[in-house]
């Protein structure tokens, strides 16, 4: 029976000051890590050792309600959990530079670390700062009685009508000059960040839980001309949706297992990875990412309906989208250049790569290659394969190919003494 990916008791925290001393040799650590009785499997290739295994479950059900928000390519919370749980204590400063929903920023301050985060996005911070410190449920109840949500009959060629019946879209609309005209002036408060997080992550969908019509998962907004074919090929018009309703549903789910303990004060940071001089020389403890890979994911198409509704310009957001190795080796190397001055010597980066082009290209050996010379180590490859099955190829994509999920982390210690 494994525990709970957010259950950090006392005696967590005392186990992982203990380990944290073993985790000064983090191969040995992996190396005798067994899961279900799975032992790791050690291949050393290219001048990188990987260890595979199961490192942890896909269980949905064991991670916390409050993680339970759509981002595109966002990490499961047992990775940092993972991480989080064997090389940092309580009061410890846990940095993702590329922090997107913020999955490990939550999972730290689930666990009493300090949250770190930083995001090229606008849209990061906003999905992440009301969760590290969710107002109750009865607050934000009683601010969506209160917001007026009558507003102003919509155009009949309005192009969004394409999303939402008429008078779901009226009283969005509502809700977002609500929301603007707060933040403009001012008086945007913690139940307002709430509420707009939380219909940032209704907008669309594919259920009537969402204010939309059947329409791509909620990570992945489609363009206008897109949703008039799909209601046309699905014979659809878009229904009436209670958008407070809907809220209040989606806050209590949120909320069911809890919030995170009072802890210390996190930092969210807006802002490009490879400069953050918001955070002080030597400080961060442990750093846990999965930063964008070359050109993979087309973050302004996916978010230009959630960025319309936060107010934010698309356009000026400037996402790394790389489309040689070169110089996706050049942006890897900035950011970690930036990564030996935030992190304390001896701290490790658990970096994230995905898995791209059919796993013809292996992202680790490039990191790799664009770290070479800065203070860092590379202690290994972790590839956790759920259903881990013994195969004469046992880190390559294959797996993925078959809907299962692996991640591979490159484990790089900041060397040196500052
Ligand atoms: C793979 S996603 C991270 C998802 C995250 N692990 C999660 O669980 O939600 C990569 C993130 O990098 C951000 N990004 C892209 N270029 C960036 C840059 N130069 N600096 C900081 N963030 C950047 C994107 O906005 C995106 O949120």
């Amino acid at each position: 029976m494994t525990r709970p990916a957010w259950a950090a008791s006392e005696a967590d925290s005392l186990l992982s000051y203990a380990v944290r001393a073993e985790a000064n040799d983090l191969p040995d650590l992996l190396r005798r890590f067994t899961y279900n009785g799975g032992a790791t499997v050690e291949i050393e290739e290219a001048g990188l050792r990987y260890f595979v295994n199961e490192f942890w479950t896909a269980g949905q059900r064991q991670a916390h309600a409050i993680h339970e928000i759509s981002y595109r390519a966002c990490f499961k919370p047992q990775l940092p959990e993972f991480f989080i749980a064997r090389l940092t204590a309580p009061g410890d400063t846990v940095y993702d530079p590329f922090a997107g929903r913020g999955t490990t920023a939550v999972q730290a301050a689930l666990m009493g670390r300090r949250a770190v985060a930083n995001d090229v996005n606008p849209l990061s911070a906003m999905l992440v700062r009301q969760r590290l410190r969710p107002p109750t449920l009865a607050a934000i109840a009683g601010r969506l009685r209160a917001i007026d949500l009558r507003g102003e009959p919509v155009a009949p060629d309005a192009p969004l009508l394409a999303f939402y019946h008429p008078d779901t879209l009226q009283a969005l609309t509502a809700l977002r000059a609500y929301l603007q005209a707060r933040q403009a002036d001012g008086t945007l408060d913690p139940v307002d960040d709430w509420i707009r997080m939380v219909a940032i992550n209704r907008l669309t969908g594919h259920s009537p839980g969402f204010f939309s019509v059947y329409t791509l998962p909620p990570n992945q907004a489609t363009s206008v001309e897109r949703q008039v074919r799909i209601n046309a090929q699905r014979w659809q018009v878009p229904p009436p949706r209670d958008i407070v309703a809907l809220i209040l549903r989606k806050s209590r789910s949120l909320l069911a297992d809890g919030a995170p303990p009072a802890g210390p004060a996190p930092l969210l940071l807006t802002g490009p990875a490879e400069a953050t001089p918001a955070i002080a020389d030597g400080t961060v403890g442990l750093l846990v990412t999965s930063p964008p890979f070359l050109d993979i994911v087309d973050y302004e198409g996916d978010n230009w309906l959630r960025c319309w509704f936060a107010g934010i310009d698309p356009a000026s957001v400037p996402i790394a989208i790389h489309r040689s190795m070169s110089a996706w080796e050049a942006f890897v190397r900035a950011c970690f250049t930036e990564f030996a001055r935030v992190l304390r010597p001896g701290a490790i980066a658990a970096f994230e790569v995905g898995e791209v082009r059919g796993g013809k290209v292996l992202l680790e050996r490039h990191v790799a290659a664009a770290i070479q010379g800065l203070p860092f180590r590379i202690e290994g490859v972790m590839v956790n394969r759920q259903s881990f099955t013994k195969t004469a190829n046992i880190w390559r994509v294959d797996n993925n190919r078959r809907g299962t999920n692996s991640n591979r982390i490159v484990l790089a210690r900041r060397t040196g003494s500052g």
